[in-house]
């Protein structure tokens, strides 16, 4: 990517808050000073719309460190399908202009998923409209962002947390009415629809030491190994690497995986890195480095025998993280959970980011 195109400021100090979005976008695009050049080849966040409008600071440091984006909600059912006749297209046509308008890249996440489903799709009765509303959905979705979103999350989490046995799938509403099926179907429709896109099965809690997370392992990979004998067009494993600070990073497991998945041809990004410091004790800096060292583990394990080529964290700064909603401290104290702090300075989790990603200035 080529800095002299893409005029960007990074004086946010300069924007009030109350400007509006598109206002604040032409404010950032002027040329960024070479000393807050910090991006790394292939790293990015998830960012939502609202966090971006409400808080310069934040579209300031994703353009200062990113290369790419991806809605943490603007392309979920939830939110796009509230009704089964309507596509709620405008947040994530915003975020994706922000994208486009600062040389960033963006993800698509995602197009299937247990969760977070609006009820009139829970509600669907039979195999036939289960079919029709998934395909239909698929084809809309991905047509209408044919070479601009480079990557989709097509299916997330298809496997349970305690899988018994590596033939366990997670039941959703899709495998409820269509079997297994749902999967292949998802992603033949995908490619169909933009056949140059890159197809992504997404899971979590594949990357630590424990029984858990080693029976969960070997269920994604009996899946991936069932989709490519079947020629479903599959190109990407995404390891999301919501990884638990209080626990080991399985880096022996996880190189392995990475290693045959790519002998299988297929590439191995990270899709929404971040720490749960939930249970993490001791001073702040203490923790910090606890965090790091399992970003370290964790990208030196993925970052193996290939470079790595894409690595996103879920949200950039501390002061934007669905971890200190889900996994709030018990001693009351402030999540910090990702690269920047809550006041944008970097962390040393960011230096991790640094050290396993290349410098593009
Ligand atoms: C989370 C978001 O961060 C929340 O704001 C949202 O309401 C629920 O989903 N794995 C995923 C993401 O694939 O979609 C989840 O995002 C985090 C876990």
């Amino acid at each position: 990517m080529n800095i002299s195109r893409r005029k960007i400021l990074v004086s946010a100090a300069s924007i009030a808050a109350t400007l509006t979005f598109a206002t604040a976008r032409a404010q950032l695009q002027r040329s960024v000073p070479a000393s807050l050049r910090s991006r790394r080849a292939g790293y990015g966040a998830a960012v939502t719309l609202a966090d971006l409008n409400s808080d310069p600071h934040l579209a300031e440091a994703v353009i200062r460190h990113c290369t790419q984006i991806v809605p943490v909600y603007e392309l979920k059912w939830g939110h796009l399908r509230r009704t089964e006749a309507d596509y709620s297209f405008d947040l994530a046509d915003n975020l994706l202009s922000f994208a486009e308008s600062n040389g960033l890249k963006m993800r698509g996440h995602n197009l299937v998923w247990y969760a977070v489903n609006p009820p009139w799709v829970e509600a669907l009765g039979n195999a036939r409209d289960a079919e029709r509303v998934l395909v239909e959905h698929i084809e809309t979705v991905v047509s209408r962002y044919r070479d601009r979103i480079y990557s989709w999350d097509v299916v997330n989490e298809p496997i349970p947390d305690k899988a018994q046995h590596p033939g366990d799938r997670r039941p959703c509403i899709w495998s409820r009415h269509l079997g297994a099926r749902y999967i292949p179907l998802a992603f033949r429709t995908a490619a169909a629809a933009d056949p140059k896109a890159q197809l992504v099965l997404n899971e979590y809690d594949i990357e630590q030491i424990g029984d858990d997370f080693a029976s969960k392992r070997a269920a994604f990979r009996n899946l991936i190994f069932e989709l490519l004998d079947a020629d479903v067009p599959l190109d990407a494993i995404g390891m999301q690497c919501h990884l638990r600070g209080d626990k080991a990073v399985d880096r022996e497991g996880t190189q392995k995986f990475v290693a045959e998945m790519r002998s299988l041809g297929l590439k191995v990004i990270v899709t929404e890195l971040d720490v749960q410091d939930q249970y993490l004790t001791g001073a702040i800096n203490e923790r910090d480095a606890i965090e790091a060292s399992c970003v370290d583990d964790i990208l030196s394990a993925i970052a193996n025998a290939e470079p790595l080529e894409s690595v996103l964290t879920w949200g950039l700064s501390d002061r934007h993280s669905w971890i200190s909603q889900m996994f709030p401290r018990s001693d009351g104290l402030p999540n910090r959970p990702l690269p920047v702090d809550s006041d944008y300075r970097p962390k040393p989790f960011m230096s991790m980011i640094e050290k396993h990603l290349r410098a593009i200035y």
